[in-house]
């Protein structure tokens, strides 16, 4: 069930705000770079691990084309510049979206396992055209998503959760995406 009235009330504060990579992005840093070897969820409580594994049950049970449509509906209104880069059906993105979410929930525990996928995902969406501002615009339309879909299960304590483990998974895919090429065999 979804309470999209209810929760939109709380908009404000599932804002992400943009952070060092967010900001900084463009600067001679990226050189520097290192290549992304591990994903630190350590900043992450085992307590908002559980959070985001619990609520992601939730969200899981709705379907994923109503999820993904919410999802994108929300993104092109807040952000109609990235509009053209997704050129396959929605739905098909929408499956493909809430799969990588779901993956990536079941390994928050096992991330070693999934830093070669999360690189070569973030690759591929240089290729789409995604630039590092992107995911600040993204993460904020999953969050008011998983608003929408989780209603009373979101809470101050649910929201903290989820933006520090999308604000984790984000920064690893923005340094990937920066590491030079022959680096990501
Ligand atoms: C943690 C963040 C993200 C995750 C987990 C994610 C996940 C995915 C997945 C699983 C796909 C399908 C790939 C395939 O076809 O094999 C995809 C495609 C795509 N994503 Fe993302 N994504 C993320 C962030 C972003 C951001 C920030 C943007 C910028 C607007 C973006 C734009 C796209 C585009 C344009 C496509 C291809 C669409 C098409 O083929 O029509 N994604 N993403």
């Amino acid at each position: 069930m979804l309470h999209v009235a209810a929760a939109s009330l709380h908009l404000k504060r599932a804002t992400l705000q943009p952070n060092k990579f967010f900001t900084g992005i463009a600067g001679a840093s990226f050189l520097l770079l290192k290549q992304v070897n591990q994903i630190n969820f350590r900043t992450m409580t085992t307590k908002q691990i559980e959070l985001v594994k619990s609520t992601w049950v939730i969200v899981a049970l709705l379907d994923p084309v109503v999820v993904g449509q919410l999802f994108y509906n929300r993104l092109f209104e807040i952000a109609p510049q990235v509009k053209p880069m997704f050129r396959s059906p929605i739905e098909g993105q929408s499956k493909k979206l809430v799969s990588m979410i779901a993956y990536i929930i079941h390994k928050l525990d096992k991330l070693s396992e999934i830093i070669g996928d999360v690189r070569k995902l973030a690759k591929q969406h240089v290729s789409y055209g995604v630039e590092p501002a992107h995911y600040l615009v993204v993460g904020n339309a999953l969050m008011w998503t998983l608003e929408q879909g989780l209603g009373k299960h979101w809470n101050d304590e649910t929201r903290e959760a989820w933006v520090k483990c999308y604000t984790i998974l984000s920064n690893a895919m923005i340094e990937a995406a920066a590491e030079p090429m022959a680096k990501v065999a």
